[in-house]
């Protein structure tokens, strides 16, 4: 017996019928994960903010790079702004897909910049940033999707920023600063946010999630020894999603797959 059974939306059937409900309404963009395009009716709202949730190793940065690289082969540019993993490292892992296409980066379909780089152009201590510098980053950041054309925009990961910053205070103002930026912007972004395992919290600090249009959330289930990944999409507005819990599966040659997951006998 499946747990994922309940939710069953037919695009098809609605323009067959000839009826428009607000939903249907929505553009969408596709995430190029199969499964996922159809637990969001389609895709994520164009314009909106996903939170990207998950522990270490939950596979946020292998999900929003298939997003991107998705989006490049279907004419729209993608930019991802990453903060935790070295440049050299990130593209080392991602070549191990077979979703992953070096000349999508090398036309410039894909922009891969990584913080830390332009921190230190900009002059700012890379660890730890005043309000001033987080302020310089954010614009930086928002002139680099501007120029770019960017319709698509990841930053891997928000709470890696937020790290560096010193109080709870700046945290928010920073928080609030990058949704009404985003928010400006003319593309669909997704902002990963690292959690400690088994914890049922969408962010580490509190806020992340108050700008966020929509939350997924990456996580595990033990059944009888084996650890499974699961994906559950949380909230998403402006579309009708599912809510259940799907078994996840990460391999060089699918990338991310979703599966039903199987309810468990014990
Ligand atoms: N080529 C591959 N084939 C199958 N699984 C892989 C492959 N490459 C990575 N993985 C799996 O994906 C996991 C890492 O995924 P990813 O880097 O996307 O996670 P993450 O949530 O971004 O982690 P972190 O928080 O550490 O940045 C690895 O721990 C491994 O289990
Ligand atoms: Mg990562």
């Amino acid at each position: 017996m499946v747990e994922d059974g309940s939710y069953l939306y037919n695009e098809a059937q609605e323009e067959k019928n000839g009826e428009k409900t607000p939903d249907s309404l929505h553009e969408k963009c596709k995430t190029g994960i199969e499964e996922l395009d159809r637990k969001l009716s389609g895709g994520i709202p164009v314009g909106n903010s996903v939170l990207m949730v998950g522990s270490s190793g939950s596979g946020k940065t292998t999900l929003s790079m298939q997003f991107l690289i998705d989006g490049a082969r279907n004419g729209e540019r993608g930019v991802f702004f990453t903060i935790t993993e070295p440049l050299f490292k990130l593209i080392k892992n991602m070549e191990n897909f077979s979703f992953y296409d070096k000349k999508l980066i090398e036309e410039g379909k894909v922009n891969i910049i990584d913080l830390r780089i332009i921190s230190d152009r900009l002059g700012l201590d890379t660890e730890k940033y005043t309000v001033e510098d987080v302020n310089a980053l954010l614009d930086v950041l928002k002139d680099i999707a501007d120029e770019l054309n960017v319709k698509r925009l990841v930053i891997d990961s928000i709470t890696a920023l937020c790290y560096r910053l010193q109080s709870k205070e700046m945290i928010r103002n920073f928080i609030f600063k990058l949704g009404a930026s985003l928010a400006s912007m003319d593309c669909t972004s997704i902002l990963t946010s690292e959690v400690p395992p088994n914890e049922i919290k969408y962010s580490q600090y509190g806020t992340e999630e108050f700008i966020a249009d929509g939350i997924i959330f990456l996580g595990d289930v033990n059944r009888r020894g084996d650890i499974i990944r699961t994906l559950q999409i949380i909230k998403m507005r402006g579309t009708a999603h599912s809510r259940t819990k799907s078994a996840m599966s990460i391999s060089s040659k699918n990338g991310i797959e979703l599966a039903p997951l199987l309810k468990s006998r014990e």
